[in-house]
């Protein structure tokens, strides 16, 4: 086993540094967030750091760059506050991680890549209509972590709408059947599978798998 201390992982070069630690926290979402401007201009972005908060009330959160530059996302989600959050699958990596390219504002990654808007009814963000497992939230709050200056920033489920195919029967959304993609740090993208569910997990009794 190689060992690393914090030294080692400071003096190495800036790259390796940043593979190394982006991929140590485990297999990450892979989201697409669509927002759209006060005039009108949609936007969509790759995120690897959607994460669920709790589900009474449905809540996500999801951490935002510091904003020493321009953030479309963030710009629009604080003016309009909503946005969606949108499964990426294994078919269209390419064109979700091309939305990470530093676009104009006012320049459309929908168009630029290659993915089809879509809405719902009194929703004002896009959705990505190739997705096959999406949410509308609305802006609810942000925390600024000062340690690196990146926000949190969280949102109220307001809409979920997922394939048929992929809701089981207790609610279970079947990621491996929807082919969603887990990411490896920045640029690693993997496919899921399936390998058990287990029953509630209790002291006293024996493992059970869900059948
Ligand atoms: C795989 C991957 C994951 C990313 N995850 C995040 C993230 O969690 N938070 C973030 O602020 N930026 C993240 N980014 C960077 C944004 O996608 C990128 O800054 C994008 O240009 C933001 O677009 P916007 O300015 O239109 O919001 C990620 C990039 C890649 C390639």
């Amino acid at each position: 086993m190689l060992h690393y201390t914090r030294e080692d992982i400071q003096n190495l070069p800036s790259l390796e540094r940043m593979h190394l630690i982006n991929s140590s926290g485990g297999l990450k979402s892979a989201n697409l967030i669509g927002s759209i401007s006060e005039e009108g201009h949609t936007n969509l972005a790759v995120f690897n750091s959607v994460i669920h908060l709790g589900s009474k009330p449905p809540m996500l959160s999801f951490m935002l760059r510091p904003t020493t530059v321009s953030r479309h996302t963030y710009n629009n989600l604080k003016k309009t506050h909503c946005f969606s959050v949108n499964h990426i699958h294994v078919d269209f990596i390419d064109k979700a991680h091309q939305t990470s390219a530093k676009y104009e504002e006012g320049v459309s990654e929908f168009k630029e890549v290659g993915l089809t808007e879509e809405y719902i009814e009194d929703f004002k963000a896009p959705f990505v209509k190739e997705s096959k497992i999406k949410m509308g939230c609305s802006y609810v709050n942000e925390y600024f972590i000062k340690e690196h200056q990146c926000r949190l920033i969280i949102g109220q489920i307001e809409h979920l709408v997922a394939d048929e195919n992929v809701i089981g029967k207790d609610g279970f959304l079947d990621l491996y059947k929807a082919n969603s993609a887990g990411i490896i740090g920045l640029d690693g993208y993997v496919e899921t599978q399936l390998l058990e569910r287990f029953a509630y997990a209790r002291p006293d009794q024996e493992l059970k798998p869900l059948k």
